[in-house]
């Protein structure tokens, strides 16, 4: 295309879109993906294949179903939605009703797009942690609003700062995100916390929308994991969505739910109705087989990943020239401070690819205090974490 018709067609770009990057995650792993042999730490895209009782449990579907080819209602199966609602109630003790307050989703990317499109206006703010997960900075810049970014506390391996939290509030602030465990840095935010946490979004009539992709990986560190959802003093303020992806090795199903009040299903109904009509048919009966059946893949696939994190760990006690680390709590991700040479977390991450074939996430598209840090996944095979540990130890030597 020539440069007039380029020119032609950027200025008829929205400014939002225009605005954003492809998160730095992404931009990473497709610069590895077009050079080939890199050791590739940088996608939080675990290596688990979907259990076998889920895919089988579909080829039959998919066989006996005559209606698996079609749409559903904007909110999802009503057998899924009631699955989700007794193992909402089971985990949290807090009763849902199942057509009222159960929306399915495509992940939840989809849902957290469909609760900024709802709470917010253009200009609006929503309180973001610092560092938070990339993606959530571009969802709230695509609806013309504002991340108001919460530094964690990382002299407290990035804690919340709940101290902090009252002077960003304003009256354009919509909702608070809380990602626990933390993507990227690990973190499992203390009950006390999130309690007071719920209080100043009650007193300042805020929403807290709860991203739960990672509650299944806590390791040693289970007592400390509380979800806020579980809090009936709460309940009008919370919006808890639930993702597939990690625990049920279902990424590529595109499948999550949103437990949230009332008036917000309501709303919700339009917007998936108006956007994507349904999650995909064949993801939701899926999920109605991940949670129908009895499975201990998850404790499986916890247990292997426990091993990814010592062994992730160990690596990085071998290289205290280049990295200082804490011991990531859960999920799996681990967030190390740059200590070699550098200028910046971005060149450090492309030098590191371009020079030694090994891709990590820079920190700083995470938010401003990710600055001088990169993000590990370690959901990938050890000979992989090995590889990019090998790499790393001949490259600064
Ligand atoms: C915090 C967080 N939210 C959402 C997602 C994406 O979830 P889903 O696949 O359900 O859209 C991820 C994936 O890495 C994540 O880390």
């Amino acid at each position: 295309m020539n440069t007039l018709n380029n020119h032609f067609f950027a200025e008829r770009i929205s400014h939002d879109v225009a605005g954003i990057r492809i998160s730095a995650i992404k931009e990473m792993a497709i610069l590895s993906a077009g050079m080939g042999n890199v050791a590739s730490l940088t996608w939080g895209l675990p290596s688990f294949e979907t259990p076998e009782y889920i895919r089988k449990g579909v080829i039959q579907r998919l066989q006996q179903d005559p209606d698996i080819g079609k749409y559903t209602l904007p909110d999802g199966l009503k057998d899924l939605r009631e699955i989700v609602a007794k193992q909402h109630s089971a985990e949290t003790g807090i009763a849902v009703d199942a057509d009222d307050q159960v929306m399915i989703t495509a992940g939840n990317m989809q849902g957290l797009n469909t609760l900024f499109q709802i709470i917010t206006n253009p200009g609006d703010e929503i309180i973001l942690t610092d560092p938070c997960f990339a993606s959530h900075i571009q969802q709230i810049r695509l609806c013309a609003c504002s991340p108001r970014f919460w530094p964690l506390d990382e002299a407290r391996h990035w804690d919340l700062d709940i101290e902090r939290l009252p002077e960003l509030i304003n009256a354009k602030t919509k909702a608070i995100v809380i990602v626990t465990p933390s993507n990227p840095t690990g973190k499992i935010f203390r009950k006390d916390e999130l309690i007071r946490l719920g209080e100043i979004a009650r007193q300042h009539k805020l929403m807290i929308l709860i991203d739960n992709p990672y509650h299944h990986f806590t390791y040693e560190n289970k007592d400390l994991y509380y979800n806020l959802a579980s809090n009936q003093d709460f309940f009008d303020h919370i919006i808890y969505c639930f993702s597939f992806s990690k625990s049920y090795a279902m990424s590529g199903w595109r499948l999550g739910y949103m437990v949230l009040p009332d008036h917000l299903k309501e709303q919700s109904l339009k917007v998936h109705d108006a956007n994507m009509i349904c999650a995909p048919r064949i993801s939701q009966v899926a999920g109605i087989i991940a949670l129908k059946e009895k499975s201990n893949h998850i404790a499986e696939f916890e247990a292997v990943l426990s091993k990814r994190r010592e062994l992730i760990c160990q690596r990085l006690a071998e290289v205290p020239h280049v990295f200082e680390y804490h011991k990531p709590e859960g999920a799996y991700y681990v967030f190390p401070k740059i200590v070699a040479d550098h200028t910046n977390a971005y060149d450090f991450s492309i030098r590191l690819l371009n020079e030694a074939k090994v891709a990590l996430t820079p920190g700083s598209a995470f938010g401003p205090s990710g600055e001088h840090h990169v993000r590990m996944a370690y959901c990938v095979p050890e000979d992989v974490i090995n590889l990019a540990f090998d790499r790393i130890q001949a490259y600064f030597k």
